[in-house]
């Protein structure tokens, strides 16, 4: 089977933690490095995050590199409601054994994309900021990428960030506009279709009962999820948790998850009551070409039964 490369910018963040997990899971998937980049806790926590979520699945062969602590004009706002103030729920792993690079993030993602044009698929999870720097820094990694998946965005969502904002975006309006406008190959995974994969007690129940229950991947995945299954309830008066970051993940290798539409998209980076809201040229109205597919629709039980068995099967390894 080939393989796909993966390149993964993320900050995790109980979703982007279960993002590694699939990838770590997945036969179709090469993890070949994992950056981070503040915004669901604070840098320093992400990376020591990534690199023990890494050591958990046994892939501490996976390089780290630690990116930009905030955004390029906005400063970090944490979503400590959202993941725990240390970015993983009320899951408590070991500190790692490895260290990060000593190279910087966007210094990585570079060098590595050009090291290998038209190879390597980037997946981005968390702001924008490292990407829209190596964009800026070295223009040619847009023709290097071979397939650039986003997390993002919101459409005919209400946003998960005031007043009708996705939380990557949000955090790094600026960034996102600049990776928008790049020319980069994008598929964006918006909260249209992220929020319709719902992780939820039961699905928790079917990998206790049916992976090793000893293995410590059960324990994280519960401990991390009980956390964020409790604030989707709290603040969204949702059953379950979105795993936005997996299921951009799961696109590496099964692309056809999803329905896209090749769109024009922009961002708002204004202060007003937009600020940070996406929008999608439906109508073709700007004469614009399209810059990006955004999937819309989501074969959302297929997706869900194929996360279960992924992580009842690294559980098992
Ligand atoms: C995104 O925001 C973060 O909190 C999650 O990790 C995900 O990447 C969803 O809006
Ligand atoms: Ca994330």
């Amino acid at each position: 089977m080939e393989r796909s490369r993966v390149l993964l910018d993320c900050d995790p963040g109980i979703d982007d933690a279960l993002a590694i997990l699939l990838a770590c899971a997945s036969p179709e998937i090469d993890l070949i490095g994992v950056t981070t980049v503040g915004g669901n806790a604070l840098v320093e926590h992400e990376t020591r995050n990534a690199l023990a979520v890494l050591e958990l699945a046994g892939a501490t062969h996976v390089p780290v590199a630690q990116g930009c602590a905030r955004g390029l004009i906005k400063d970090l706002t944490p979503a400590a409601d959202t993941h725990g103030p240390s970015g993983l729920g009320y899951a408590e792993l070991p500190a790692p054994r490895t260290q990060p690079l000593a190279q910087h993030a966007v210094d990585f993602l570079i060098a590595t994309l050009l090291a290998a044009p038209g190879e390597i698929t980037l997946v981005a999870t968390g702001p924008l900021t490292n990407v829209a720097l190596a964009v800026r820094r070295e223009p040619r990694i847009v023709h290097a990428v071979q397939r650039c998946i986003i997390m993002g965005g919101a459409f005919r969502h209400e946003g998960n960030m005031p007043l009708r904002g996705e939380y990557n975006v949000w955090c790094d309006p600026h960034a996102a506009r600049i990776v928008f406008h790049s020319g980069l190959p994008i598929t964006l995974v918006p909260l249209d279709v992220t929020y319709r994969c719902l992780f939820r007690e039961a699905d928790m129940q079917r990998i206790a009962a049916q992976a090793n229950a000893r293995s410590p991947i059960v324990r994280f995945i519960a401990d991390a999820t009980r956390f964020y299954i409790a604030y989707h309830k709290s603040a969204q008066n949702i059953e379950g948790c979105a795993i936005n970051d997996a299921l951009a993940m799961a696109l590496v290798f099964t692309p056809d998850l999803v329905t896209t539409e090749a769109l024009y998209v922009d961002v708002e980076t204004g202060d007003g009551p937009a600020h940070a809201a996406t929008c999608a040229d439906f109508w073709r109205l700007t004469g614009r070409p399209p810059n990006m597919r955004v999937a819309l629709d989501v074969d959302a039980e297929r997706f869900m039964r194929l996360f279960v068995a992924r992580m009842i099967a690294l559980a098992d390894a």
